[in-house]
């Protein structure tokens, strides 16, 4: 029970990692408010986990609905310990095809999303005094560049770099800031990637993720729940001394 008693909001808690660090948070211990976007996938996955969790609709692109989303969560919490930045999106392209509207579209979330979603609670934690903890999703993408990956890998080492700036500024506070970059993670995530892959390298559904996964040190992708040893060190009091670093989690895979 290394979270008793602490209360989280992890953004993106519908699916895949998200829902399975909400899953991990409650077993250790802790309250927490699953933001979504997808208001159906979050009110199912809430009613799922049992009373130590509950569904805010948010959209990290507006700010309205973060600031709306905050105030719900920390009204129904009591408070606010632990951030997780976790929703994020995926896109990929050829540098001659890269659309400007996606581009906004993949930036808006996975950067500003992350950035306004840190602001809100870092000001909350500030103003209650009592530090916290606020853990970013970054990637493996955010430590090189990939050819056909220029605007997600670039939103990944955005997200390295805030977390950089971020822990550095609000470690004053108490407040921790550190990431977790996944190397290649299963789930509907990566099915997305395959399809995108098929269709940019004319290949067969399936078999991008085979090529990926035969690549990976390990053995074998990871699974949601391979990340969650991380997710619940960095939210803990075991991490106390543990600022402004990004944590590869990944089989090995981006040191191959
Ligand atoms: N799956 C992987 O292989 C992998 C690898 C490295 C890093 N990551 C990162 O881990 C995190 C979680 O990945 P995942 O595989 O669970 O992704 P996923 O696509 O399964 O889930 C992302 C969630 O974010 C939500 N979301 C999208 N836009 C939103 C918005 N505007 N506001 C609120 N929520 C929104 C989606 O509804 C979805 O529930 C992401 O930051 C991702 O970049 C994943």
């Amino acid at each position: 029970m290394r979270l008793a008693g602490k209360t989280a909001l992890i953004t993106g808690a519908a699916r895949g990692i998200g829902l399975a660090f909400a899953r991990a948070y409650i077993a250790e211990g802790a309250t927490v408010a699953l933001a979504d976007i997808d208001s159906e996938g979050i009110r199912t996955a809430a009613a799922a986990l049992g009373p130590g969790a509950i569904a805010i609709e948010m959209d990290v692109t507006r700010q309205a609905s973060i600031d709306a989303g905050f105030a719900v969560a920390i009204e129904k919490l009591g408070t606010l310990d632990i951030l997780v930045n976790n929703a994020a999106l995926f896109t990929a392209a050829p540098i001659a095809e890269i659309a400007r509207a996606d581009y906004e579209r993949v930036f808006a979330v996975n950067v500003a999303g992350s950035l306004f979603c840190l602001q809100a609670a870092a000001r909350h934690m500030i103003e209650h005094g009592r530090g916290g903890k606020i853990i970013n999703m970054a990637s493996q993408a955010g430590r090189r560049g990939e050819p056909l990956v220029a605007v997600y890998c670039a939103t990944k080492a955005a997200v390295i770099s805030l977390t950089q700036s971020a822990g550095l500024d609000l470690i004053r506070h108490g407040i921790n800031v550190n990431a977790i970059a996944p190397g290649v993670v299963d789930g509907d995530h990566w099915d997305g990637v395959d399809a995108q892959f098929a269709r940019l390298e004319n290949r067969p559904l399936g078999e991008k993720k085979r090529l990926v996964e035969s690549s990976v040190p390990i053995g074998r992708m990871a699974s949601a729940t391979d990340l969650t040893g991380m997710a619940i060190f960095l939210a803990s009091s075991e991490a106390d001394y543990i600022v402004a670093q990004t944590y590869g989690v990944d089989g090995g895979n981006w040191m191959a």
